[in-house]
């Protein structure tokens, strides 16, 4: 994989043929010149071939990584290919999350497998739980969060939701659980003091998104700290941190902290995002003793993983290589954004994900619709609405893809917006 030529393909390439075609004032032949015309006007997705997805189709959609699988990971699913046929009962990947996220398992912890007392031992100090995703532990917490059946949970709006929709789900099943959204301030940003005026004695669980989904907003440490610890013990907090790899701020402090010193605060994390491995699906969460005995024991054997997602997640840990490509990718795509977005006078949320919302200013299901179309896949605003809350009917969400994909999406936009010039 050429990672120096994704970077620089696409809008470089476009900005040659705007030069190119400045200098052709003396060219006669309009046939001529139409032609490098309409290819100044910029690449269609037919032009296009991301990385695991058919050729010709602009999918910026999912927030999935535009460069493909870590390689390393890639590397470790062949070489394990052929043990398939046994269970997935490796203690690396926990162990090496540990010691990633500098949990201490004791001086020279490790699993023995003719030492029984070992996996006792395990237990007493594990503070990771590995699922087929970070989706699947959200479910956990939701099961978790009915409580004696009247349980509420709190939910920023717009936001993932997962929670939210699970209690909808438990609703439907005769439930009397209640679901809380608490809308997003004026710049997207969680209204912290309206989630905590939400608690009540039946309050069980309470989400934060932190980078948020959709809004791309974080919530500096500080402020998160003296929140989580003004909220009663009785109220699980979520800290959703599948896109804090993306943090576009240097020495941005991450919750794993208030998650090992609390009892009652969970981070979960993802290698959907970051590693490339949203097809493999891994995810983890990092919690304190009581909550992560029960989260087990409502996960059941194996949390649904594979063999090789665990060897697959394992391998891209170290692969801190493709981490500062994607980060450079993300970071260098979200510019160009910025960019292209001003010049077009679009109002855009700065994001720390790998995706951006932008308001453009008319109905964002029917955007969502023609992208489709023109084969650029991209995610509506309008499907985070509520009945209450449609906070982002003109806004569209934008995954950041490869430089090319995304001067396909900018060209496409110019044009359906009547901004092409
Ligand atoms: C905020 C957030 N949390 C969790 C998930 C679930 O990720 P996964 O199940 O792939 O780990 C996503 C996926 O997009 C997400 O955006």
């Amino acid at each position: 994989m050429d990672f120096a030529n994704i970077l620089n393909s696409g809008v470089s390439r476009r900005r040659f043929m705007k030069g190119a075609l400045a200098g052709a004032g003396a060219v006669a032949a309009s046939s001529h010149f139409n032609i490098a015309e309409a290819l100044a006007a910029g690449k269609k997705a037919s032009d296009i071939r991301g990385y695991g997805v058919p050729a010709g189709r602009v999918q910026i959609s999912s927030n999935e990584n535009p460069l493909g699988a870590s390689p390393r990971a890639v590397e470790a699913i062949t070489k394990h290919l052929h043990e398939i046929n046994r269970y997935s009962f490796s203690f690396d990947l926990p162990l090496k999350l540990h010691q990633a996220h500098g949990i201490n398992m004791g001086e020279d912890f490790k699993i023995d497998f003719e030492d029984m007392a070992s996996f006792m031992k395990f237990r007493e100090v594990n503070r990771i739980m590995v699922s087929a995703g970070s989706g699947p532990i959200l479910q956990v917490l939701g099961v978790m969060a009915i409580g004696d059946g009247t349980g509420e949970c709190i939910e920023a709006v717009p936001g993932y939701g997962q929670i939210s929709r699970a209690f909808q789900g438990y609703q439907m099943s005769g439930q009397n659980v209640k679901v809380i959204r608490v809308p997003t301030t004026g710049d997207f940003t969680h209204d912290l003091d309206a989630m905590k005026a939400a608690v009540t004695p039946k309050t069980t669980i309470m989400t934060i998104t932190n980078p948020n989904n959709p809004t791309g907003t974080i919530i500096p440490y500080d402020t998160l700290k003296t929140f989580v610890e003004s909220i009663p013990e009785h109220v699980t907090i979520l800290i959703d941190e599948a896109y804090i790899h993306f943090v576009r701020e240097e020495g941005y402090q991450d919750a794993i902290s208030l998650a090992l010193e609390r009892n009652n605060v969970v981070v979960t994390r993802t290698f959907s995002k970051i590693y490339g491995l949203a097809g493999m699906r891994i995810g983890y969460a990092i919690t304190n003793r009581p909550l992560l005995d029960r989260m087990m024991l409502q996960q059941g054997f194996g949390g649904g993983l594979t063999s090789l997602s665990t060897h697959a997640a394992a391998a891209a840990l170290d692969d801190h290589e493709f981490v500062a490509m994607t980060r450079k990718v993300t970071n260098d795509g979200k510019d160009y954004l910025i960019a292209e977005f001003d010049k077009m006078g679009l109002e855009y949320t700065p994001s720390h994900g790998n995706f951006m919302i932008v308001n453009i200013g008319r109905d964002s299901r029917r955007m969502s619709t023609e992208m489709r179309k023109r084969g650029v896949s991209i995610r509506s605003g309008g499907g985070y609405r509520t009945r209450e809350h449609n906070l982002l009917n003109n806004h569209i969400r934008v995954s950041i893809g490869k430089p090319d994909e995304l001067e396909v999406f900018i060209s496409e936009l110019k044009d359906i917006l009547g901004k092409a010039s």
